[in-house]
């Protein structure tokens, strides 16, 4: 490249000759260069400001692809001899994570904790006074962050994402110095995936935020979307000027364990040259993880960083592999979260928005207030009877007074995240306030707005929604944007602003649209504000990245009411192909029995969603949506769950007094090997495994030549 100013120059040069570096040396000067050459091509390329010679770039660029023909597995796709120039702005490289990200179920309440811990004992079947060692962490509030290890040396750093697939950050996490490079002792696994949180202090938060003030940019709510801020730098010099912490507490993949207990692992991740959380102790017992809750929620407002709870984590490996997962969650851990604050502000207004499947919701805008050091602006107000206060699902917690325009509401942070109504103050009610009529016609398409009738209550349903279909707005659009958010499609730099944009000039009405847009509207687009030849090249780049999907994405993209992202991953393992499954909704839309009861049998769906299903399929606009779409991607199978065990696709049935295990434990064992578990005996049924006593089942078995197991042969079976 040509640089055509010659300004002072500030870099060193390590004198070492590449070939007589060590891996180590060589690995660390490589990260080292590889920030720094991208900090110069962002001041060339981006700020028209380079601040070294030509001379001295080339010298910094010639060794680094010295180190790198000599070293070639420190190469990664963050590797400048992997970009052409310096690489436009754009999103960050998918990782899948080797071992799903999970989260935490939450406890409130003590009572909660009790129930947690009797659970335990009951599905391990423990006596009472068998003692259970628990360590008690303090829940960081920052971001998760899976650090990939491989013989020592740090290859991956990736973002939670959706717990399945986050970002490739790894550029930027090598510039946090609690995050080692290499890791120090002797017995390194091969392969080792640290997790822990990525956080900022207060105090640095505080300072950044002052920064940022000053020069007109991004203010940050809290610490932990500073440091999510700072972390999803393109530049990571950027991210090195950001002070982030980070506390190992977990890990994904890993070739050999080091240890055998939670505290062992958390002992060992200090050797290895980690810091963990200084606060975490064993518990033996409810009392004494209640009084580190309590312990811990005293000194938390003196703390130098956030933390929204205390985790609790059986420290028995053994038994944390037999207690398993429910869905997302670890039977073995809880979060005990701390109560929310609260505050108190007037409600200015109240304004309805029009969702994907049409339901209106009000938003009450409040007089901003901060409550748990974030201001609030906005908070849920859910559906009229809600607003009437006589909703009874649980939602209100105003025991039936209503909410007016005008009124003064005392709001918190439920989980500490999300805007809740706690009250309203009547002392202070205007005398002019009137109760809210929430509008029976659609804000958006006028069309008329109704309440459908659940048909097994005979009640109407708590939501109202525009029957506009179609011709609403509002719902095209947002299912525009559920289609390309992250959870569906994960198209990068296609977000609300750009679908409100491109659905109003026109060019986007459907997801096909998406596709063609490159085809018909590039020149158009390349003529709106801040749209120049990169961004629309990125932009390109990202929609055809997406061409070929997986089912599961593809499923939940569609949009189809009461199928979120998990509901989806099961039709798409029950079908594996796109093809099986559009035939089958195609065939329950018709009233199939057949394909009705086959959709039923799948893990986690039943009436709502096939009615759902039914009617979604029924609509020909929908078809030939999908057929339009259908032609400009390509939907790829579904992975199967663990096809290579012996009881992978199997159904299996548990009967009897269990003696080797507890009917829950059975069941995750069996699901997390691919089989499925049935609670009847048919002809389709593989095995039965019969404890002690068994009845009916086992003559239902023998009836239909079913084969019997008892515990050991089942044990036997699945390998012990
Ligand atoms: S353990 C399988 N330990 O909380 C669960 N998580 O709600 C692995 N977090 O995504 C997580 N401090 O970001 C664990 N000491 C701690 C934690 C912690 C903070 C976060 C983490 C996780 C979320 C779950």
């Amino acid at each position: 490249m040509a640089k055509t100013t010659k300004p002072k120059s500030t870099v060193k040069t390590d004198k070492t000759p590449v070939d007589l570096l060590t891996l180590k040396q060589a690995s660390a000067e490589y990260a080292r260069l590889q920030v720094e050459i991208a900090a110069h091509d962002k001041r060339y390329y981006q700020d028209d400001r380079p601040s070294v010679s030509d001379a001295e770039y080339d010298e910094l660029r010639k060794r680094y692809n010295a180190i790198e023909a000599k070293f070639p597995h420190l190469r990664t796709l963050e590797s400048l001899s992997m970009k052409v120039g310096a690489a436009p702005a754009r999103g960050f490289r998918k990782v899948r994570h080797a071992v799903p990200m999970l989260s935490l179920d939450n406890a409130f309440a003590e009572e909660d904790v009790v129930e947690f811990v009797g659970r335990i004992r009951r599905f391990l079947k423990l006596t009472e006074d068998e003692p259970i060692a628990f360590s008690a962490e303090p829940k960081i509030d920052g971001l998760s962050m899976s650090l990939r290890y491989e013989n020592g040396d740090l290859v991956t750093a990736a973002t939670r994402g959706d717990g399945q697939e986050g970002e490739d950050v790894t550029a930027n996490i090598r510039t946090l110095k609690q995050v080692p490079q290499y890791l120090k002792g002797k017995h390194i696994p091969p392969v080792l995936e640290v997790r822990g949180e990525v956080y900022m202090t207060k105090a640095d938060f505080l300072k950044l935020n002052e920064r940022q003030k000053a020069a007109d940019d991004t203010i940050f709510a809290n610490p932990r979307n500073s440091a999510a801020g700072s972390l999803r730098q393109k530049d990571p010099t950027v991210t090195a000027s950001r002070p982030l912490g980070f506390f190992a507490y977990a890990w994904g993949e890993i070739s050999e364990m080091p240890a055998d207990t939670q505290s062992g692992m958390i002992a060992w991740f200090e050797k290895c040259g980690f810091t963990t959380n200084p606060l975490t102790r064993l518990c033996h017992s409810v009392e004494e993880l209640i009084a580190f809750h309590r312990k811990i929620g005293e000194e938390r407002s003196h703390l130098d960083y956030d933390i929204d709870g205390v985790v609790y984590k059986v420290d028995r490996l053994d038994w944390q592999e037999r207690l398993g997962f429910v869905s997302r969650t670890p039977r073995w851990a809880i979060a005990h979260k701390f109560p929310a604050e609260k505050a108190t502000t007037v409600l200015k207004d109240i304004e309805i928005q029009v969702g994907r499947t049409g339901a209106l919701t009000p938003v009450g805008k409040l007089e901003p207030v901060g409550v748990g050091g974030v201001i609030v602006q906005n908070v849920s107000l859910h559906n009229e009877d809600y607003i009437k206060g006589t909703d009874n699902n649980g939602e209100s917690l105003r025991e039936g007074r209503d909410i007016r325009i005008g009124d003064t509401l005392v709001i918190q942070r439920a989980g500490d995240v999300i805007p809740q109504v706690v009250d309203v103050v009547l002392d202070k009610r205007p005398k002019s306030a009137k109760p809210y009529k929430f509008p029976t016609e659609c804000p958006v398409c006028g069309s008329e707005a109704v309440r459908e009738h659940d048909a097994a209550t005979g009640r109407p349903d708590s939501v109202r929604r525009c029957t506009g279909g179609f011709i609403c707005r509002a719902q095209a659009v947002e299912h525009l944007k559920l289609f390309a958010s992250r959870r569906a499609f994960d198209i990068d730099g296609l977000g609300e602003k750009q679908i409100e944009l491109f659905h109003e000039k026109g060019w986007v009405k459907e997801p096909a649209d998406i596709f063609t847009l490159e085809r018909k509207h590039k020149k158009e687009l390349l003529e709106e504000e801040g749209y120049g030849d990169t961004s629309v090249r990125n932009l390109f780049d990202a929609i055809n990245s997406r061409r070929e999907i997986g089912l599961d994405r593809f499923s939940y993209a569609l949009g189809i009411r009461h199928i979120g992202d998990t509901t989806a991953l099961s039709l798409a393992r029950g079908y594996s192909a796109w093809k099986a499954f559009h035939d089958a909704a195609l065939k329950v839309a018709k009233g199939d029995a057949e394909a009705i009861a086959e959709m039923d049998a799948l893990d986690q769906i039943g009436d709502t969603v096939i009615e759902a299903t039914a009617d979604y399929f029924k609509e020909k606009r929908n078809l030939a949506a999908i057929e339009r779409l259908a032609k400009e991607v390509n939907v790829l199978d579904a992975e199967k769950p663990k096809r290579d065990t012996a009881v992978a696709g199997k159904t299996v049935v548990f009967t009897g007094a269990l003696e080797k295990f507890t009917r829950d434990e059975a069941k995750a064992t069996a699901e997390r090997l691919g089989a499925k578990v049935s609670g009847s005996v048919s002809k389709k049924t593989d095995y039965v495994v019969a404890g002690p006593g068994a009845g009916s089942k086992l003559a239902e078995a023998q009836k239909h030549g079913v084969q019997v197991l008892s515990e050991d042969e089942w044990l036997a079976l699945i390998g012990g």
